[in-house]
């Protein structure tokens, strides 16, 4: 970073959003945040597309993302049957989620969806797949 100029002004990813966790009891997570840390849930909601109901527990200005899977054909339950609980993606807070994605695609980067959809709370949001960024599942969330 140069003296005279701050870079961090010129990135496209303005806070973390949320980090994603996949855990096999939504319940039990809960209370366990709730007992270690005092946390509590801001927000619950099922979300259809994705086969997953999420607990979103506020930290700062960022969440804590509880995910779990309510069908076995979710992509999540998928992913778990291979790799378990434990951190899924981390979602980047983007001033404007469809120029964001065009700007990585441009850039070579493989993405899960090719055009922004609908997210929790209704925020707008698309995936990048973790292939081509080094193993993270990256999530770009637009409020
Ligand atoms: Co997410």
């Amino acid at each position: 970073m140069g003296a005279d100029h701050d870079h961090s002004a010129d990135s496209k990813l303005t806070d973390i959003d949320h980090v994603g966790i996949a855990v096999h009891d939504l319940d039990a997570t809960i209370a366990w945040y709730q007992q270690m840390f005092g946390a509590s849930v801001a927000h619950r909601e099922r979300i259809e597309s994705d086969g997953v109901d999420e607990a979103l527990i506020k930290v700062a200005d960022s969440y804590i993302q509880l995910l779990t899977p309510f069908t076995d054909t979710s992509p999540l339950a998928k992913y778990m049957e291979r790799n378990g609980e434990g951190i899924h993606h981390v979602g980047y807070r983007v001033d404007s989620c469809d120029e964001v994605l065009e700007h990585v695609k441009a850039q070579g980067a493989r993405v899960v969806d090719e055009h922004p959809r609908t997210g929790s709370r209704g925020t707008t949001v698309a995936f990048l797949h973790p292939k081509s960024s080094f193993g993270t599942l990256i999530e770009l969330v637009e409020e």
